[in-house]
């Protein structure tokens, strides 16, 4: 059972102002507890089934949000950039107040599945070498990828430092001086899915993330979109690793 917090630092982590902001909101008899107006600030209830209201506003508490977006070229998937949008830049004030944050980084110029969470145990098992969530990638590829690199992916990859990939499971969609490839790989290192192609002397000139640790991008969502995760998904995703 969750545990019984202040009633001044729920509201304080519901995003709805500093600690001094909300006993002001509290003083001023614009909250509830249980449809009668609470005034003391230090009321211990627990959130998750306790019914609160703002200014008879109902108020759903959770303590973690997780968000699936769209990325887009030309924004980072950093919390901070001199230079750059940033995909923080992209969210609604409603979601911002949960400090989410990128789980895993995707390339200046990379699309597709970025999650956003501020559930820091999920991210970093997400993200651990350890449990090799599989992460799937659309590539077009300048020239020939031919039948003969399925079984070279799935042996692993002498990238340009020396090392060498975990195998990883390549379909080829379309051969030609273009090609269209879905890969799969477990892990997360720079440039990965570029770097395995350069080791064939091949660019890749679009790439998409479209699945994560069994999560598939909604193909709803447009460049620069996001939505909350289902619980569903929720629950997919801790299943999955
Ligand atoms: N591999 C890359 O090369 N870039 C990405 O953004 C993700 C995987």
């Amino acid at each position: 059972m969750a545990k019984k917090e202040r009633l001044d630092k729920i509201l304080a982590n519901m995003g709805y102002g500093s600690r001094k902001d909300v006993k002001k909101l509290i003083k001023e008899g614009r909250v509830e507890v249980n449809n009668k107006i609470e005034k003391k600030n230090d009321l211990r209830i627990n959130p998750y089934n306790t019914l609160i209201k703002i200014d008879g506003e109902k108020i759903f508490y959770r303590k973690y949000i997780y968000l699936m977006m769209n990325k887009p070229k030309d924004v980072v998937s950093s919390t901070d950039d001199p230079v750059n949008r940033t995909v923080l830049d992209l969210l609604e004030e409603e979601h911002l107040i949960f400090n989410p944050f990128p789980a895993g980084r995707l390339d200046k110029d990379t699309e597709g599945l970025l999650l956003l969470t501020n559930d820091g145990k999920l991210a970093h098992e997400l993200l651990s070498p350890k449990k090799g969530v599989n992460k799937t990638y659309y590539a077009e590829v300048d020239g020939f990828v031919e039948e003969s690199y399925i079984d070279r992916f799935k042996e692993g990859i002498i990238l340009d430092d020396g090392y060498k990939t975990l195998p990883s499971k390549l379909e080829i969609l379309e051969s030609s001086a273009f090609s269209k490839v879905k890969l799969t790989i477990k892990e997360g290192k720079f440039h990965q899915v570029k770097r395995m192609f350069e080791a064939f002397n091949m660019e890749v000139v679009y790439l998409k993330r479209i699945s994560m640790g069994g999560l598939e991008l909604d193909k709803n969502l447009s460049l620069g979109e996001y939505r909350e995760l289902t619980e569903k998904e929720i629950q997919l995703l801790k299943e999955n690793n």
